[in-house]
């Protein structure tokens, strides 16, 4: 969808190419391509409330830097007297608003990306729907660009919006902002009305560390200072909004000593070459440089370097390559070869920002994936700090953070990453968080810094290992997970179990919900982040007693899939045992033998499993237990029968 800048470059090398082949008029063509070429790219982004004229801006910008095809420029005119009231009776908005009926489908468009050029610069744009629910789609078109233009209505100024949007804006890394003062016609082009607008966002600007503010007062519309002056407002000396985007100088953000590529592919193109893929992100690479790999901390030299088709001696940033090494290391997917002298630190607990995107809330403690660059890995929120409102910058205490909240949290990677803080690198330190059941991206954020370097905590290797503790126990290892609704049955059935296999002379310890929430968990509710961490406490706990040479029967509701996922993976194949026991709601509420029941359904208790709160059936369960069909005792026989076959 989003023309990149390399498809672009290489399909007018390939213009070239075929122009001189043609061998007509070659010359000029070739030179107008070059210099095509040779022009800089500026990405941007538009964003503002729905009517604050986004649309009929980009239109206007399309029409007026001649970016149109000359079929859609007649369709223009050919629709014109349909909905504006300008005085040319072009609909500019009708441009790309066909659009937006399918975004309003869910068809396709989460934000449209068009490409423009003009005699100086070749530009992208992201337009984003202005709804709140679409922060996330402004996320997604901000993590890639350099300057925003910001709308405003000049008749409304500041929105709650345009502050969201604003600390968005911010908390993605741009310091580039147009303030686009729009309608100036329905103000009657005053100078002390644009000021003042002007004046109160520059207050916002500062308190958000965006520092290059430009503000433009504009009619959108009639394209008052779009590209020309406006007649109407002789008072405004500053650029015209082409004018400015063709020209605005976007300094890298990149404080690097030394290059990084973070390694895309790896590429055998035969048995001798092995090569690593990626665009190099800061600095230059030359063939004899030293290198190191991020986070293995392998070194070796620069062997080859291939760009585009041909070998090359030396590659600057932003160039996608192709890098031989000398020697033979380990390195994949996802890993950074870096400058040896400029080696990234290494870390794998953050504190960073993040924007969640989902319609379920986050849960601090349930594992996702994070994304970032070319690496994924497992990662928890141990601690959301605070939620901060984006109107006011002031934070809230906060347990979760509901869709397009932002906060301040702790974050844990289970294996460590190589970074650079944001603010000095946005490809190394922005990441995006993914959920592992539907595979959905649920946030985006920033790494704001180490909490702890990976080289300090380290694994520490310990003689006496899991399989000679179970050895001289004459057992082996096991977790047997009971989950169901409260009530269900599973603490009578464990008790049963842990009697039957202490009678065989087996090693066991029972976790039992209730008890544990009087001691180790006495500090958490039922809240779903509590019950989440509830399940990793006792996960952790029950992986510790497994280590230990123990069969350990965990016995709790443990609501979701997505923790009974994660105690799972944190066992060893076959070692862990989900043990459905199965009980209506019906039937357990029947039976309520600790009278919970009846105070959820009257209201005198929130948040009860099956009455306001909900329970995940086990989709693949090593075992079902019914109790509906069979006693307890004679589930319990079953389960240790099934245990020692
Ligand atoms: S879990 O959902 O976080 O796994 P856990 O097994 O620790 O729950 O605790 C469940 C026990 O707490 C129930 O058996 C019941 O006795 C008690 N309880 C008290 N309030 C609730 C509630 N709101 N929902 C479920 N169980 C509750």
């Amino acid at each position: 969808m989003c023309p990149t800048r390399d498809a672009r470059v290489s399909e007018n090398s390939r213009k070239a190419r075929r122009a001189k082949d043609a061998g007509d008029a070659s010359g000029a063509i070739a030179e107008y391509l070059q210099r095509h070429e040779a022009k800089r790219l500026l990405r941007f982004i538009t964003c503002g409330s729905v009517d604050d004229g986004k649309s009929t801006l980009i239109g206007r910008l399309l029409y007026d830097a001649r970016a149109l095809l000359d079929d859609q420029a007649a369709a223009l005119f050919a629709d014109g007297n349909r909905a504006t009231a300008n005085g040319d009776g072009i609909d500019f908005a009708s441009l790309v608003d066909g659009l937006s009926a399918e975004r309003e489908q869910g068809i396709t468009i989460d934000v449209a990306y068009r490409y423009f050029d003009t005699d100086r610069r070749k530009f992208i744009v992201a337009d984003c729907p202005g709804h709140e629910q679409y922060t996330r789609n402004m996320a997604t078109g901000a993590s890639t660009a350099d300057l925003a233009i910001v709308l405003v209505d000049a008749r409304k100024g500041l929105l709650t919006q345009t502050r969201r949007h604003s600390y968005i804006l911010a908390l993605l890394g741009i310091r580039h902002v147009v303030l686009a003062v729009n309608k100036m016609d329905l103000v009657d082009y005053r100078q002390d009305i644009f000021e003042a607008i002007t004046s109160d966002y520059r207050q916002l600007a500062a308190q958000l560390g965006i520092d290059q503010v430009t503000g433009i007062p504009l009619s959108a519309l009639d394209g008052d200072n779009v590209l020309e002056p406006s007649p109407h407002m002789p008072w405004y000396r500053g650029p015209m909004l082409l004018d400015h985007l063709e020209t605005v100088v976007i300094e890298s953000p990149d404080t690097a000593e030394g290059f990084r590529l973070p390694v895309q592919w790896v590429c055998r193109s035969n048995q001798d070459f092995r090569g690593f893929a990626g665009t190099l992100l800061a600095g230059s690479v030359a063939v004899g440089d030293a290198i190191t790999v991020s986070p293995s901390g392998g070194a070796s030299t620069v062997a080859r370097i291939f760009s585009g088709d041909s070998e090359v001696t030396r590659a600057g940033s932003g160039q996608p390559v192709v890098l031989g090494l000398t020697d033979e290391i380990d390195i994949g997917r996802g890993d950074i070869i870096c400058a040896a002298n400029a080696p990234l630190a290494v870390a794998d607990q953050f504190a960073a920002n993040l924007l969640w995107m989902d319609q379920q809330p986050l849960l601090p403690g349930r594992p996702y994936w994070l994304k970032i660059g070319a690496r994924t890995v497992g990662a928890t929120i141990t601690e959301l700090k605070y939620q901060i409102d984006v109107n006011t910058q002031t934070h809230l205490a906060a347990k979760t953070l509901e869709c397009n909240q932002v906060g301040y949290c702790n974050l844990y990677l289970n294996e460590p990453i190589g970074f650079q803080a944001f603010s000095d690198n946005r490809n190394l330190g922005g990441f995006i968080l993914i959920d592992r059941q539907s595979n959905a991206t649920v946030g985006a954020g920033t790494l704001d810094f180490a909490l702890r370097r990976a080289s300090n905590i380290r694994w520490q290797h310990v003689d006496v290992d899991k399989a000679s503790r179970a050895l001289i126990k004459h057992q082996r290892p096991r977790c047997l997970w009971f989950t169901g609704l409260s009530g269900a049955g599973k603490s009578t059935i464990a008790n049963l179990v842990e009697k039957q296999l202490l009678a065989m002379g087996r090693h066991t310890y029972l976790l039992d919900g209730d008890n544990i929430r009087h001691g180790l968990n006495n500090d958490l509710g039922f809240t779903d982040e509590d019950r989440v961490e509830n399940i990793r406490r006792v996960a952790e706990v029950a992986r510790l007693m497994v280590d230990a040479g123990l069969v350990v029967l965990v016995s709790f509701i443990s609501p979701f899939r997505a923790e009974r996922k994660m105690a799972r993976r944190m066992f060893a194949e076959g070692e862990f045992l989900e043990v459905f026991v199965d009980t209506s709601l019906s039937v357990a509420e029947q039976r309520d033998a600790k009278g919970l029941y009846a105070k959820a359904r009257a209201g005198q208790l929130r948040n009860f499993t099956g009455i306001d709160s909900p329970y995940e059936v086990p989709e693949a369960p090593d075992m079902v237990l019914e109790t509906c069909r069979h006693d307890a005792e004679t589930l319990a026989a079953m389960l240790v029968r099934a245990l020692d076959d």
